[in-house]
């Protein structure tokens, strides 16, 4: 480990003025201009920047995201390319884990990132595939047409956001109804699966330049994750990109038939191994992966 270099600014917290600077950043490391995503994270979470030292927007961001008082997740760990290697990443992680307090913290780790996570006491506990294409809903009876067991519907938040909100507690096993209140807005649909009047499972679909991210999904068994991914990616005129986590092998194979191949894989990793809360074999697809 390097000593601090005194001539590096001390992390400061980001707002919304700084989302220029923010996609300059993830442009530099070739990540898309994602000006939705930023927006969103930076107002629901708690954003941390280092001003570049010669001056030209930041060198370095990382957002932490709290769900109440016992989980939180930690995305978009960026450092330009021309400060890499001279101990931001670490001072930016080390930062917004003491911000964490005790919360059980996670996040997707690139390749990149991985080691740097490892360093800092982070065990990869699963792998979430993004997969991405153009959707191919088939003849299958997957869609709105059916109106059997596993029909969805567009939620509505004043009808449905206490029910899902309740559902993924359960679930994700830490408290996301400040994120999915907001999610109405965000996103393009939601969705809710329904069975005698209980809801079983929901998947919201949003835009970020030229794609469609259809995510979170949450779900009570495989037929109600393809009849909410039909009814969200179905007649989309752009690329759909869903971050599957893989505990769900049966429905590789279902992606795979209909249009949604893997374009990459990013570790799941959790602060100190700990146990995650929740149930999360029904978690099926992230928000996105800077959310955990
Ligand atoms: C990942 C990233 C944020 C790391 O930032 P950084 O400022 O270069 O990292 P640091 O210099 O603070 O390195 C921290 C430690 O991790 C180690 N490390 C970092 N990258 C490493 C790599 N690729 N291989 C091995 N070790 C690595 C360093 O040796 C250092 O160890 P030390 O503190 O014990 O000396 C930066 O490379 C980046 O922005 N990459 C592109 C975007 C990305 O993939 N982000 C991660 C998203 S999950």
């Amino acid at each position: 480990m390097k000593p601090a270099d005194p001539s590096v600014p001390p992390v400061r917290r980001l707002g919304l003025a700084d989302v220029p600077h923010c996609l300059d950043l993830a442009q530099d490391r070739s990540w898309p201009r994602e000006e939705r995503k930023w927006r969103l994270l930076l107002e629901n979470g708690e954003g941390f920047g280092i001003d570049a030292p010669d001056g030209r927007g930041l060198a370095g961001t990382a957002v932490l995201t709290r769900y109440g008082t016992t989980a939180a997740a930690v995305g978009m760990m960026l450092v330009a390319s021309r400060y890499g290697g001279r101990g931001l990443g670490r001072r930016l992680l080390e930062h917004v884990l003491a911000e964490a307090g005790d919360a059980t913290v996670f996040l997707c780790a690139t390749e990149y990132g991985r080691p740097l996570y490892e360093k800092l006491g982070f065990e990869t506990v699963g792998v979430v595939e993004a997969r991405v294409g153009r959707f191919h809903a088939g003849d299958g009876p997957y869609g709105e047409a059916d109106p059997g067991r596993n029909a969805t519907r567009l939620a509505e938040p004043g009808r449905d956001l206490a029910a899902l909100c309740a559902l993924d507690v359960k679930v994700f096993g830490a408290d996301r109804s400040r994120l999915l209140a907001r999610l109405f807005a965000f996103a393009e649909q939601v969705r809710v699966a329904e069975r005698d009047g209980e809801i079983t499972g929901y998947g919201a679909a949003w835009r970020s330049g030229d794609r469609l991210f259809v995510g979170p999904v949450v779900a009570e068994d495989d037929a109600t994750v393809r009849t909410l991914v039909t009814g969200l990616a179905r007649g989309a005129d752009v690329r759909i990109r869903l971050d599957l986590h893989r505990r769900h092998e049966e429905l590789v194979s279902w992606f795979d038939g209909h249009g949604l191949a893997r374009s990459s894989t990013t570790s799941f990793m959790v602060h100190g191994g700990r146990p995650l809360p929740g149930d999360r074999s029904r978690l099926v697809a992230s928000f996105m992966s800077a959310l955990g």
